[in-house]
């Protein structure tokens, strides 16, 4: 007779990857507050949040 309740386990594998993104989405929480209160001029916030649109200090994307 069973418990009716299952036991069956997702792989190890599964379960790292699982944790690691939700650090990576938490990390991401955290960085965009500090980003939104790190007291930046609005152009500074522009040119930071722009860095896809060849705007930045980075410079240009290679698709650009
Ligand atoms: C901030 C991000 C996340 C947090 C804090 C979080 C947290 C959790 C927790 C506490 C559980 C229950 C674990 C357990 O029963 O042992 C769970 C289960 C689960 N999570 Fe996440 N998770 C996050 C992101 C994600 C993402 C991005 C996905 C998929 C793309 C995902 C898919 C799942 C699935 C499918 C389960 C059910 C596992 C099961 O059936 O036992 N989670 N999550």
């Amino acid at each position: 007779m069973g418990t009716g309740v299952s036991a069956r386990r997702y792989s190890v594998v599964a379960i790292l990857l699982h944790w690691t993104s939700a650090l990576c989405v938490l990390a991401l929480v955290g960085l965009g507050l500090v980003m939104a209160h790190a007291g930046l001029t609005p152009m500074r916030q522009f040119q930071l949040s722009s860095s896809t649109k060849g705007t930045s200090r980075w410079g240009s994307p290679c698709w650009s």
